[in-house]
């Protein structure tokens, strides 16, 4: 997506660690218009999917989520990674190790909002070893729902969360696949043909 990569080029920094810093549109600060693009974008390749559901996990995946739900015309759930007031006893609920991090975080979703026989998509930021992605789907299954694809915005094709859903037979889109971070430098995927 062209858009996405304009902006990536243009407000994004590579941090040590292979991290980009997107926080002025994505991660802290959410540029709406963008997200309203990506929401269609996301709508058009999901289109004859007869999706019933978009879920995400808090906190950056929601913006983009919402906006996909929307143009979908279907429900937005969110897996959250603290126990809420008023959340109740009956959760799905996985636990997530992050790589990048080197945390363990307990990710639960109230289990009347997922429903046997329900096709999901889910909808993510960014993509680097899939532990998000993967957790969602063991969600997903818990539920005895249908997993028809993710989408995520940014996709690290240096690392290996692609291959972990190739291996899980999930279909994956990314709006932007970034090859290399390597000296401060954003080079994707496609730049080479
Ligand atoms: P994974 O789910 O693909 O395995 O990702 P990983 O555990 O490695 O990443 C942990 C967190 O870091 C996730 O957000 C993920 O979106 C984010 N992340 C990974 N690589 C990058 C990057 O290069 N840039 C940015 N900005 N984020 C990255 P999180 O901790 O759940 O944060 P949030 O959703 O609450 O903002």
């Amino acid at each position: 997506m062209e858009a996405l990569k304009q902006k990536i080029l243009d407000e994004g920094r590579v941090l040590p660690s292979n991290v980009l810093k997107v926080d002025s549109f994505l991660n802290q600060q959410i540029d709406v218009k963008l997200m309203e693009a990506i929401g269609k974008e996301f709508a058009l390749r999901f289109a004859d999917d007869s999706i019933d559901k978009v879920l995400s996990i808090e906190s950056s995946g929601i913006a983009p989520a919402l906006m996909v739900a929307k143009e979908l015309g279907v429900p937005m759930v969110f897996a959250r990674k603290r126990k809420s007031l008023t959340i109740s006893e009956n959760v799905y609920s996985v636990d997530l190790f992050s790589y990048t991090t080197q945390k363990h975080t307990q990710v639960i979703v109230d289990q009347r909002f997922l429903t046997a026989g329900e096709r999901i998509l889910i909808i993510d930021d960014f993509l680097a070893n899939g532990q998000a992605a993967e957790g969602l789907l063991k969600i997903i299954s818990r539920a005895q729902a249908i997993p028809v694809g993710l989408g995520v915005l940014i996709e690290k094709s240096f690392q290996s969360g692609r291959q972990l859903l190739e291996k899980a037979n999930v279909r994956t889109e990314s709006l932007v696949r970034i090859s290399s971070l390597v000296n401060g430098h954003v080079t994707f995927l496609d730049d080479g043909k």
